[in-house]
């Protein structure tokens, strides 16, 4: 009886552990607010003030609009919150297994700080956060250098976007640079 007993378990924690190394699960969106709960502070760099000033945060709002819907009919037939043609550029998260979005997550806000650096479930607590090196190795994405950075954004700022307006790099970034302060 304790024999079998002691398999059990061992067999329950095998397959416990078992998904976890053979299968990396995907990381999940977590949702602004999460983010924001430390990235707030003056000291830190008010990241949550400065997104929700920009356009960014009104991204899926947008789609919403009157205008947005004219221009959605019109392409593809559809209501624009609706598109996948829409939501891939003013959304986050589309389309992805629900078990992966966070409780706090909303898909209304947009372009949020994870559809730029990476879904946040692994790396979003303090002790991997303290450490870029393990940040970007549970999902935090970072760029090489500043051409890096402008590719990144032209991902969604390019002519597929049917108001497309020429993408001037400095210019955008200025609007929604936001750095930690120098010590
Ligand atoms: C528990 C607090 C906490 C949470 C939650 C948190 N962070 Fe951080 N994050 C930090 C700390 C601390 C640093 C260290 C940076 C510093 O202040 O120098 C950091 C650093 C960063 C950096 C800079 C990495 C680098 O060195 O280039 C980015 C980008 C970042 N966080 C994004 C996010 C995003 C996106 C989320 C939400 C998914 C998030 N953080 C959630 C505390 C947190
Ligand atoms: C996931 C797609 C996506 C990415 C990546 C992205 N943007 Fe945007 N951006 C948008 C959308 C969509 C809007 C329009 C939001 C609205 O008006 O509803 C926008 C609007 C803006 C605006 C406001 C436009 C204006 O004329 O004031 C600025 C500034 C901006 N983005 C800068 C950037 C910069 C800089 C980067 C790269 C670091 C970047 N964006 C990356 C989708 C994106
Ligand atoms: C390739 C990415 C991309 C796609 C796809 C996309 N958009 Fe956008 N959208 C943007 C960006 C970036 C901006 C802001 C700057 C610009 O217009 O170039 C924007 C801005 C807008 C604006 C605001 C324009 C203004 O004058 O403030 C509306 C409305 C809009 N998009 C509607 C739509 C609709 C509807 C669809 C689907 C039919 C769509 N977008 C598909 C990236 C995209
Ligand atoms: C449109 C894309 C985009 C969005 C949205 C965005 N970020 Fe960033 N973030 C960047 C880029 C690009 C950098 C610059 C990285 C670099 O300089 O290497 C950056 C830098 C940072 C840094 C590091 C700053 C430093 O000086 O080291 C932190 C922290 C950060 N972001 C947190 C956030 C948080 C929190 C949110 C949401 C409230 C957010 N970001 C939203 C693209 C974005």
């Amino acid at each position: 009886m304790k024999k079998q007993f002691a398999f059990i378990i061992i067999l329950a924690v095998f397959t416990y552990l078992l998904p976890t190394n053979l299968d990396a699960q995907p990381y999940g969106y977590e949702g602004v607010q999460v983010c924001g709960t430390c990235h707030k502070t003056e000291k830190q760099g008010e990241q949550l003030k400065i997104w929700q000033e920009s356009k960014h945060a009104s991204a899926f709002k947008t789609l919403q609009t009157k205008e947005a819907e004219e221009v959605a009919i019109k392409l593809y037939n559809k209501k624009a919150v609706e598109a996948e043609e829409c939501l891939k550029c003013h959304a986050s998260g589309n389309g992805i297994d629900a078990k992966l979005i966070g409780a706090k997550f909303k898909v209304d806000e947009g372009v949020q700080c994870e559809t730029c650096h990476g879904p946040g479930s692994a790396y979003k607590s303090l002790k991997v956060m303290k450490s870029k090196e393990e940040s970007v190795k549970n999902g935090l994405m970072v760029w090489k250098d500043k051409t890096e950075i402008e590719k990144s954004c032209k991902s969604c700022h390019n002519e597929e976007s049917p108001t497309y307006v020429d993408f001037k790099f400095d210019e955008m970034w200025e609007k929604i640079g936001h750095p930690v302060p120098k010590k």
